[in-house]
């Protein structure tokens, strides 16, 4: 291994991680979201050879799931708004040879129609503790018009979301609301709450599918 990249990337990620990086070296890192858990639902609801599988994860951030799908043979796309995340990301991939393909680039209900338009499809797409910043940034028939696009793109989609902090709006977390918002404004017609993390605030996990 590099000695010189891992304690560079190390040297940038001392104060705040978001997740963790799945590798030896980047164990002792410490992350605000454990994670590990979030994984183990998802792939409990899997096959068990993920081999070939096309998987977009939307809000990367540093690209744990991306690695831990693409560690088990699936065809992995991680997009983030943030350039920093993502350069980490980026290099960790090239350092580990894991192949991952990594895009900044910031969701927006355009964005999703250009993929739509070019035919890309994924067997899966991860949206996870992304949706609420967009619902506070943007509104939420804003938020609904991406949320949909993605019941356009893939046959399941693992769905995280958590409450507001900075605003008013009402309570976007609870497994009612998610299922309305899926089942009314999207393709997707089931939507099944696969557990809650508690590690940072409580959240919940769902697995919504196209049939
Ligand atoms: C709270 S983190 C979640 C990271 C990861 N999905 C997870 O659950 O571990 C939210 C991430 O979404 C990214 N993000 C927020 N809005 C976005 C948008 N409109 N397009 C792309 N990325 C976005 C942020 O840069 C950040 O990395």
């Amino acid at each position: 291994m590099e000695p010189q990249i891992i304690a560079t990337i190390k040297e940038k990620l001392r104060e705040y991680t978001y997740h963790p990086i799945p590798f030896e070296e980047f164990q002792e890192i410490k992350w605000s979201r454990e994670s590990r858990d979030r994984f183990q639902m998802i792939r409990e609801t899997l096959p068990s050879d993920l081999t070939g599988m096309r998987v977009l994860d939307v809000g990367c951030n540093l690209g744990y799931f991306c690695f831990e799908f693409a560690k088990r043979g699936a065809i992995v796309k991680g997009i983030d708004q943030s350039e920093r995340e993502l350069n980490i990301a980026k290099t960790i991939a090239t350092l580990y040879n894991v192949p991952v393909q990594f895009e900044c680039l910031t969701v927006t209900p355009q964005t999703i129609q250009r993929l739509i338009a070019n035919h890309n499809q994924y067997n899966i797409i991860l949206f996870l503790s992304v949706y609420h910043h967009i619902v506070r940034k943007k509104g939420l028939a804003y938020a609904r018009h991406i949320l949909d696009g993605f019941s356009h793109l893939c046959q399941t989609m693992f769905f995280e979301t958590s409450h507001f902090l900075f605003s008013n709006l009402a309570p976007t977390d609870t497994p009612d609301f998610v299922t309305t918002e899926i089942c009314e404004h999207t393709q997707f017609t089931t939507v099944r709450l696969l557990g809650k993390s508690t590690d940072h605030f409580q959240r919940y996990l769902f697995r919504c599918d196209v049939c």
